[in-house]
């Protein structure tokens, strides 16, 4: 590191102490100074962790990227101290908010969850992002897949529009990637477009399936990250597709990048792999408690480009594998997919992690309560 980042850093340091110092000295009457300094110390050394392990979904001043919610927020900073501890060591049951404490399979010693706690309660975000930022760990833009407001309109006048239009952004964002943009099936997944379709199965058992999902299949049970509606309005979707067909609606059409295995983009793939996958997946790989490695034989060899694709791009529901396809562009994750292609020619057999699972993350019955759902 050179003289001028080591002094940048100590500078951002005191600027974090200095903001800090004068949120604090409000509360100063109440508080010794001995205290205050105790607490300046755990939000500078929480800020570090936060930036490696945070940011990325909740971006790197607090503010939310996606569908995480914000930190930065009156609600979060009146939390009580306790809950904010507790959601941190133990997660959110059924959401991409992981259990970090070491007591439940994470990574974090009580000591650095208090420091994370102290960051959420004290520090100044705009301080924070100024440091996530210095240390490389800004998360990139998100990328959002939009329909058009012209297709969205023409699905909206027909009977019931409101419904198939909702439906309609449901299926482009979760599930069009597997059976296609007009639900005409791909390489990876049946169509959905079909009349041998409709015609088997009732609503409740389209319901079902996508529900619970098709066991040992790419196809997971969407009911932990959909709604009742939002699956309602994805049966009445396909119910009734082929009136989009027959109004001329026009679909967005879901690109595929080519995987480009040039140094270039296997470096920008290792890149983001490092800022965005290594806190759970491991560096290089390797597997941590939270998540199985995929530096092995057994994960690279089973796995097509295009499986892989998939499986960065949507996550994996009911895990804490958050989907990246609204995050990342197309471009970003085939270059996600090159990196860890380039790891398979030396890549061993398997990988036990630390929590014994082997690589391939079917940690059924086992492991943290975040993995055993579904
Ligand atoms: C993979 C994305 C992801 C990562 C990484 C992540 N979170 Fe979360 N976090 C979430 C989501 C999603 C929720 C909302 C869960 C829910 O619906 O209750 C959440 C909720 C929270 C909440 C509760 C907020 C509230 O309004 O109740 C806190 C506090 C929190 N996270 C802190 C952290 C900390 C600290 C870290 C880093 C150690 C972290 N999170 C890492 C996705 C993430
Ligand atoms: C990662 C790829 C993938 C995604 C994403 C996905 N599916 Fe599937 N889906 C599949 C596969 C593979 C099958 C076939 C399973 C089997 O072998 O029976 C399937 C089957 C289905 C079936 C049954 C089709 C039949 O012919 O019986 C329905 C209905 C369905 N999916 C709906 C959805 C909906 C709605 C979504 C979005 C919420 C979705 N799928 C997302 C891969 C996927
Ligand atoms: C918050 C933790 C977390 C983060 C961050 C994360 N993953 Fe995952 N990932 C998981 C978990 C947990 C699983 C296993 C899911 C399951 O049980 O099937 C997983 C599974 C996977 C799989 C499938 C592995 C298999 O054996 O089937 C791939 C591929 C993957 N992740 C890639 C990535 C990439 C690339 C990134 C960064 C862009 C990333 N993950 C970031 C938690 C995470």
């Amino acid at each position: 590191m050179s003289r001028e980042m080591t002094w940048m850093g100590f500078l951002a340091t005191m600027l974090i102490a200095v903001v800090m110092g004068i949120n604090l000295i409000r509360e100063s009457d109440r508080q010794s100074e001995a205290e205050i300094d105790l607490r300046i110390e755990a939000v500078t050394a929480g800020i570090d962790l936060y930036g490696e392990n945070c940011a990325v979904c909740h971006g790197a001043a607090g503010e939310g990227l996606g569908s995480t919610p914000p930190l930065a927020s009156e609600a979060v900073r009146g939390m009580d101290y306790l809950d904010v501890f507790r959601t941190i060591e133990r997660g959110r049951y059924n959401t991409v908010m992981a259990a970090y404490g070491v007591n439940e399979g994470g990574v974090f010693a009580n000591g650095e969850i208090d420091n994370l706690v102290a960051v959420i309660q004290y520090a100044n975000w705009g301080a924070v992002a100024t440091r996530v930022d210095e240390l490389g760990l800004t998360p990139p833009e998100v990328v959002v897949v939009e329909l058009t407001d012209e297709t969205l309109d023409s699905v909206r006048s027909l009977p019931d529009g409101d419904a198939l239009a909702s439906g309609l952004e449901v299926y482009v964002t979760e599930c069009a990637a597997c059976h296609g943009a007009n639900a005409e099936g791909t390489t990876l997944a049946p169509a959905l477009n079909d009349a041998d379709l409709r015609a088997l199965n009732t609503d409740d058992a389209l319901t079902r399936t996508i529900a619970n999902g098709v066991p040992s299949t790419l196809m997971a049970g969407w009911d932990g990250a959909l709604t009742r509606e939002e699956i309602a309005n994805l049966t009445l979707l396909i119910r009734r597709w082929e009136e989009l067909d027959a109004a001329g609606v026009e679909m967005p059409v879901i690109e595929t990048v080519p995987i480009d295995m040039s140094p270039e983009a296997i470096a920008q793939g290792e890149w983001l792999f490092s800022v965005t996958c290594t806190q759970c997946h491991g560096s290089a790989g390797y597997g941590t408690p939270l998540a199985p490695a995929l530096n092995s034989q057994q994960f690279l060899s089973n796995t097509p480009d295009a499986a892989m694709q998939q499986i960065i791009s949507l996550g994996v529901p009911g895990t804490v594998m958050p989907a990246w396809g609204g995050r990342f562009s197309e471009q970003d994750i085939a270059s996600l997919v090159a990196y860890l292609r380039s790891l398979e020619a030396t890549a061993p057999a398997i990988v036990e992690t630390q929590t014994g699972a082997a690589g391939s993350g079917t940690t059924q019955g086992q492991g943290p309560p975040w993995q055993r759902n579904n």
